[in-house]
């Protein structure tokens, strides 16, 4: 059943090209520059009157939730707002009819982001669900919305589910870009053309495996990570600093890059490596800069590049390369890197992968 991987969560991390795929499959039309979201199709007029969008959600899909931020900030200019549920539920928010509310979850279960919606629907606010879980709670209890299609997830460590909710987002925010007129046909058709071949490029990705089984080797006995990117590439980093905790016990942090000299510098040596996402994107130049405050103080770098670049590669200890995309697809590619590097670094130090200590697959309580 696991289809010749030695664990669920492998399986799942290269079940990813599929998934990714059966998320997009009949929602995205790259000739026509049309996003179809037949789940809230009702709810495509309100869209364009909506004051904010709130994400509501916890752990990885919390994470995906900050992606979504930065993708629907960018192209659709609503402003958004994510929140951690258990917060949102017990803080008396503020929330009007003008509101859309996003839980996100791949269980369809979390009993606080159930609660976060049932508080956001007695103040009046449209619930969208994005969820994995085909007729889970949180659908039902939900307005409207998008299912993700990743298939089952076994893994208690969300892989495949975090990825097809960030997919999902991406389509919202075009679609939502779409409704409001904020983004031309033409940056559609390109955007939507480019989300199609992620799938492929997902693909390409595994390419790296065995150089990053290489890496994980060096690492595996560390007992502290840091891992950094900034714009989408920092819930990317939290996310990649979340699956090495899970399952291979080692303690991690993921950090907006700049935020680093803030406080976590302090950490710095050679026995704690520092994680980057430093593709070539807006803030490429940065994130360089921010690589050299970590060597310069005897930090060992492992950066996630775009292909082909050199710059970084002479600058840090390990490179791994994805391919070039464009900035609002980045999140969905650098992401694989960093579950194969916790995947193989839990492996080697002896941890089960698929059902790390005191872990559950949904949390039904809160
Ligand atoms: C991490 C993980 C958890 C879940 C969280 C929310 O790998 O799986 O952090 O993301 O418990 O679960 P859902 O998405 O089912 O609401």
């Amino acid at each position: 059943e696991k289809g010749g991987y030695d664990h669920f969560m492998l399986k799942e991390i290269y079940e990813q090209p599929r998934s990714v795929g059966d998320c997009l499959r009949g929602r995205i039309y790259p000739d026509r520059g049309l996003v179809q979201l037949g789940g809230i199709k009702e709810y495509a007029e309100k869209l364009k009157n909506i004051d904010r969008i709130i994400i509501v959600a916890c752990g990885t899909s919390w994470h995906a939730g900050l992606v979504g931020e930065y993708l629907i900030e960018e192209y659709a200019r609503v402003p958004v707002e994510v929140e951690y549920a258990s917060e949102f539920r017990y803080r008396n928010p503020i929330i009007t009819e003008k509101d859309v509310v996003i839980a996100i979850s791949q269980s369809g279960e979390t009993a606080d982001t159930m609660a976060a919606i049932e508080l956001a629907k007695e103040r009046g606010a449209t619930i969208f669900g994005i969820c994995n879980v085909v007729g889970a709670s949180i659908p039902r209890l939900s307005h409207a919305g998008v299912y993700t299609h990743a298939g089952p997830e076994i893994g208690v460590a969300s892989t495949k589910a975090f990825t097809a909710q960030v997919t999902a987002l991406t389509m919202l925010a075009f679609y939502t870009a779409q409704q409001r007129g904020a983004i031309t046909e033409s940056k559609l058709i390109e955007y939507l053309t480019e989300l199609n071949n992620i799938p492929a490029l997902i693909q390409k990705t595994f390419a790296a495996n065995d150089h990053i089984k290489t890496i994980s080797e060096e690492y595996k006995d560390a007992s502290n990570c840091l891992f950094l990117g900034r714009g989408s590439s920092f819930p990317v980093a939290l996310e990649g600093a979340l699956k090495l905790k899970e399952i291979s016990y080692i303690h991690a942090e993921g950090y907006p890059a700049a935020e680093m000299k803030h406080g976590p510098i302090a950490l710095i040596d050679a026995d704690m490596p520092v994680v980057f996402i430093a593709t070539q994107n807006s803030s490429y130049e940065k994130v360089i800069s921010n690589i050299q405050e970590v060597k310069a103080r005897g930090g060992r770098v492992i950066a996630i590049v775009t292909e082909g670049d050199t710059i970084v590669r002479d600058m840090a200890e390990h490179t791994i390369e994805i391919p070039e995309v464009s900035e609002a697809f980045v999140p969905l590619l650098a992401t694989i890197p960093l579950q194969l590097l916790s995947y193989h670094i839990a492996v080697l130090r002896g941890c089960n992968v698929d059902q790390p200590r005191n872990l559950a697959k949904s949390v039904t309580v809160e």
